[in-house]
């Protein structure tokens, strides 16, 4: 029903977003090496239909389905009425419903031997915070990952810091035992990361690069919320990895995604509670409990349960 490339008109069930936290966004729509040019795309953003393409110019056009109603596949319409502000930065489509601050940097992106793709995305019926929280906890590895991101015995997560810094979390100092941590590593290694949060609906990753011990692997989680239950993620790749075709870098990281969408889609409620008190805290959870109090601080109600509702 919410399919991006449906050629079905997007059925107008998810109701409209009023939290300016969400609204006040760039969000993601599409990564943009897979948009033809010159073509309507149909999505949801924060329960806004919307129609989007690139046009044969090369430059990205969003405007609200209300506005002018387009089938998927249409030819998209070179000024299309109440067009939305755009921009395309780690090769996505990016737009907002409201009056964004910048949107954050990610430098090495701009490193010219770094291979920056989109290695997937996937729709999960599942909150944007609940897909971050899942991205910023480790103690899932061994479990949801066996064999590659984790193995048991060696379930353990050490303790690490978790600091707000020029308003983004940044979780620091994580280490964890990995039997394959990325597509081109040969041996199990113990692997350090670096999570940072500076976005409520994004997070960024950074860890050990199998090719080079000075830098970091950068792997970016941006979710587009299509409604408050119900996402599109996209994974970024920014990577060093001279050997892996992008066909083995993607494989690698959609059967690790595979893996994360089950798990996210059972877990109840889907929308992520905020109250301190709403599920039990462990050592594991110090990013969430850092990420979920940070939400809160900025007010966010949409696709979260706020403290207030859910208090005793
Ligand atoms: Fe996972």
């Amino acid at each position: 029903m919410w399919s991006n490339s449906s050629t079905r008109p997007i059925v107008d069930s998810f109701e409209r977003c009023t939290d300016p936290v969400a609204l006040n966004q760039w969000h993601p729509l599409s990564a943009v090496a897979e948009l033809r040019r010159g073509v309507t795309y149909q999505t949801l953003l924060l329960g806004e239909p919307l129609g989007y393409g690139i046009d044969d110019a090369g430059e990205p056009v969003v405007w609200p389905a209300k506005a002018l109603h387009l089938p998927a596949g249409s030819p998209l319409p070179a000024t299309p009425p109440a067009g939305l502000p755009t921009q395309v930065s780690y090769g996505y489509l990016w737009t907002t419903l409201g009056d964004p601050q910048p949107l954050f940097a990610i430098p090495e992106a701009d490193e010219p031997d770094r291979r920056v793709l989109n290695a997937a995305t996937i729709g999960i019926a599942t909150s944007a915070p609940r897909a971050v929280e899942n991205f910023l906890d480790m103690g899932h590895f061994p479990f949801v990952h066996a064999g590659v991101l984790g193995a048991e015995p060696h379930t353990e997560v050490v303790d690490y810091r978790v600091d707000v810094v020029d308003g983004e979390v940044w979780a620091t100092g994580c280490r964890f035992p990995q039997p394959k941590a990325a597509p081109g590593s040969s041996a199990s290694a113990m692997t350090d990361y670096t999570y940072r949060v500076p976005h409520p609906y994004c997070t960024i990753l950074y860890k050990s690069c199998p090719f080079d011990e000075s830098r970091r692997d950068v792997i970016g989680l941006f979710l587009q919320p299509m409604g408050e239950e119900a996402v599109r993620a996209n994974m970024l790749l920014c990577v060093v990895d001279p050997i892996s075709t992008d066909t083995e870098i993607r494989r690698f990281q959609l059967g690790i995604f595979s893996q994360d969408k089950p798990i996210l889609e059972n877990q109840v409620p889907r929308r992520l509670p905020l109250s301190p008190i709403a599920e039990t805290p462990i050592r594991a959870d110090k990013s969430a409990i850092a990420y979920r109090r940070w939400l809160s601080e900025m007010g966010l109600t949409y696709g979260v349960i706020p403290a207030a509702d859910g208090a005793a």
